[in-house]
């Protein structure tokens, strides 16, 4: 058993999937016992933001179990949900049957699309898992449709040191609790506070998004900043 899923560099994609397997049958449970259900919440906020329209292409990249897939798919859009975890692909087949969604098995770093496909892309707590957050914004650019919207929603930073302090407290001493009991190794959730350290999260994303010459790029923070919604548009 690893002692720690996160791993810096070229083994990280692969470690991160060995986690992602490991705890797709528990992923949904755990989500709403963490957050105390607030993640829905975010979510709702998510798609609000993204306002999508009957009939968009939109792509839930990173979607796991399928919560914002299934959300955009209501929304009336016909909505690409692609992973690279088949564990997480399951769980979400088995939960969702909306002949709106294609559930796909595919890596955030290497697409299987053309350039300009999709009109909307979502990524919820997707991004802060990748190899290299920079490639993964780059992907995202180039399968959007020029005028096309992105929103990153994420664990955050929050600026206030207090706040900070405890939420760190939180991750780092609370939540890998959720691992132990549930899937018996602490280091399955110990991955989120780690995770979250090596993520530039709210802000460091807008700065790439900004050099990476995204447009009406925005940081909506949720809880203090402790959650956050970045959002973009290509050019
Ligand atoms: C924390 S879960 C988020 C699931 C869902 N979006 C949600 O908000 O509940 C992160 C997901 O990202 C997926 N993932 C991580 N790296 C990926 C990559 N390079 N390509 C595709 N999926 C990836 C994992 O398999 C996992 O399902």
């Amino acid at each position: 058993m690893p002692s720690s899923y996160y791993l810096p560099g070229k083994g990280r994609s692969a470690r991160v999937e060995d986690l992602f397997a490991t705890i797709a049958s528990r992923y949904d449970l755990i989500n709403d016992l963490q957050s105390l259900g607030l993640h829905r919440l975010w979510k709702r906020r998510l798609i609000q933001l993204a306002k999508p329209k009957p009939h968009e292409r939109a792509l839930d990249l990173c979607c796991g179990t399928g919560d914002v897939a299934f959300r955009l798919a209501n929304a009336g859009t016909h909505t690409v949900a692609a992973d690279f975890s088949l564990p997480m692909l399951q769980v979400g087949r088995e939960r969702f049957q909306n002949e709106r969604i294609q559930f796909i098995r595919a890596d955030a770093l290497n697409l299987p699309f053309d350039d300009s496909t999709f009109d909307l892309l979502t990524i919820s707590y997707g991004l802060r898992n990748l190899a290299d957050v920079r490639e993964g914004l780059n992907e995202m650019q180039r399968v959007l449709k020029p005028g096309g919207r992105a929103m990153i929603l994420d664990f955050g930073k929050p600026t206030h040191p207090a706040f900070r302090l405890g939420y760190y407290f939180y991750l780092k001493r609370f939540v890998p609790l959720f691992g132990r009991v549930f899937c018996g190794n602490s280091a399955t959730h110990a991955y989120i506070y780690e995770s979250l350290m090596a993520y530039p999260a709210q802000k460091g994303v807008a700065e790439l998004m900004r050099q990476d010459g995204w447009a009406n790029i925005r940081i909506e923070n949720l809880l203090g900043g402790m959650m956050s919604i970045n959002l973009g548009e290509k050019r």
